[in-house]
């Protein structure tokens, strides 16, 4: 039976080598139909995925299980900034982890504290408090926000107020969800959290009557809202947030989960306006799409209010996830990631702008390589835009039913890039607009 098996897989081997390249695609006997039954039959349907399935990565492009290409335009959901398989954020994961993988913060370990001064130092710094998923550093970050109201703001106890965006998002926990506007969020989840209110994106007048309640601790927002469909905010809007949180001696927490790392052409999204946020949060591509590693960044006075046995995390630290963020923030660094990201998305909205059928797309927009279009309802709806798009090999997913989101690998190369372009414009120029 086993080798019989085994003959099987040899074949099916031989003759996806022959469909694509590069070789080694798939290991397993399955179709596209088998894995999307076992996967709605055995997971929650908490998503609803592109029928499309995976099996392969590599720099800008993924494989499904018949060894079709597909350019990645979404990057998990920029999770992988860096591409599929780096070889050297893979190399820091495989060594470390047959070295010391976890040891929980109770003890020390040689890599976690090389790991806090190298982020610490190329963010400016003084302190990191390391979580793993984004929601969880966010989470952190208002926890923060709120001890230092007690302790720095004098703010009476348990009245502490953060003020977010309307469409922030920041996952889908029941603090994240209590600051959301999305009723799909936060619909039958109640009772949420108190102390949280928000006011419109955007828009300076409403945050600083928001910020004139002495009870605010905190506003907490993304420098370019990515969920909500790429809303890039008003040159200003960044400084303006700096002066009034100053101003009303309130916390900035920017939310760089999506932004930052390169994503939109600048190693941060708020160097674009050259502003410090109080509390920075950063994770997503932190882990090099290959571990979860999210992180606070605060300086003394504000994280020192969080004392041992107040907050932590038992994976939080941990030395693999050090080891591979340390590669990740190598790569960002040492292959100029940012810069390629700034120039090839230049290039992306010019050509987009300049090819697309304007009728069928009302605006492009977007910063570095974190990119949206939306699409006029009249003639398409996202959903199926992303499944034409599939079918031509580049694989997208909409933010909302008008807006699709294009975010591919930061190490796309230019060749590349205007393949993805091409690819775009002749989906989307062939759609039928009488
Ligand atoms: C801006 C932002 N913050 C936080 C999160 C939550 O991150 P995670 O899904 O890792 O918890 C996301 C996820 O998309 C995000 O875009």
């Amino acid at each position: 039976m086993l080798s019989k098996s085994r003959g099987v897989t040899r074949l099916i081997l031989k003759l996806e080598d022959a469909i694509c390249k590069p070789q080694e695609i798939c290991t397993r006997l399955i179709s596209t139909q088998k894995v999307i039954e076992r996967e709605s039959k055995y997971a929650a349907h908490n998503y609803h995925p592109l029928p499309v399935a995976l099996c392969k990565g590599e720099g800008a492009f993924v494989w499904d299980v018949e060894g079709k290409r597909y350019f990645d335009y979404l990057s998990g959901y920029s999770a992988n900034n860096f591409g599929h398989c780096h070889p050297k954020i893979v190399e820091a994961l495989q060594k470390q982890s047959a070295v010391l993988h976890h040891t929980s913060r109770a003890f020390y370990s040689d890599v976690f504290g090389e790991y806090a001064e190298i982020i610490t130092k190329l963010f400016g710094y003084d302190k990191l408090l390391p979580m793993n998923t984004g929601v969880e550093a966010d989470d952190t970050s208002c926890k923060l926000a709120r001890k230092w109201g007690y302790r720095k703001k004098n703010i009476p106890k348990n009245q502490a107020k953060i003020i977010f965006a309307s469409e922030n998002f920041w996952g889908r926990s029941l603090a994240a969800i209590s600051a959301s506007t999305d009723p799909l969020s936060f619909e039958d989840y109640g009772p949420f959290m108190p102390g949280f209110s928000c006011i419109p994106y955007n828009d300076l007048t409403a945050l600083e009557k928001a910020l004139q309640d002495p009870l605010v601790c905190a506003y907490m927002v993304e420098p370019i809202q990515g969920e909500a469909g790429i809303r890039v905010p008003s040159e200003g809007y960044l400084k303006g947030i700096r002066q009034l949180c100053d101003k009303y001696n309130v916390l900035w927490i920017a939310d760089e989960i999506q932004t930052g790392l390169g994503r939109t052409g600048k190693r941060l999204a708020v160097d674009y306006e050259g502003v410090k946020p109080d509390i920075l949060v950063l994770g997503k591509a932190l882990g090099g799409g290959v571990y979860p590693v999210s992180a606070c960044l605060a300086n003394d006075d504000i994280m020192l209010v969080i004392e041992p046995g107040t907050h932590g995390s038992t994976f939080g630290g941990n030395p693999l996830g050090s080891k591979v963020a340390i590669a990740a923030l190598e790569v960002l660094e040492e292959e100029n990631v940012a810069e390629n990201a700034y120039k090839l998305g230049e290039i992306f909205r010019v050509e987009l702008r300049k090819k697309l059928n304007k009728q069928i797309v009302i605006e492009v927009r977007g910063r570095g390589l974190l990119n949206a279009i939306v699409i006029n309802r009249n003639f398409a709806d996202a959903w199926d835009v992303c499944l034409r798009l599939k079918a031509k090999g580049l694989i997208a997913k909409h933010t909302h039913e008008d807006i699709i989101r294009f975010a591919p690998p930061l190490i796309i190369t230019e060749d590349q890039l205007r393949e993805s372009v091409d690819i775009i414009v002749r989906t989307i120029n062939s759609i039928e607009i009488d």
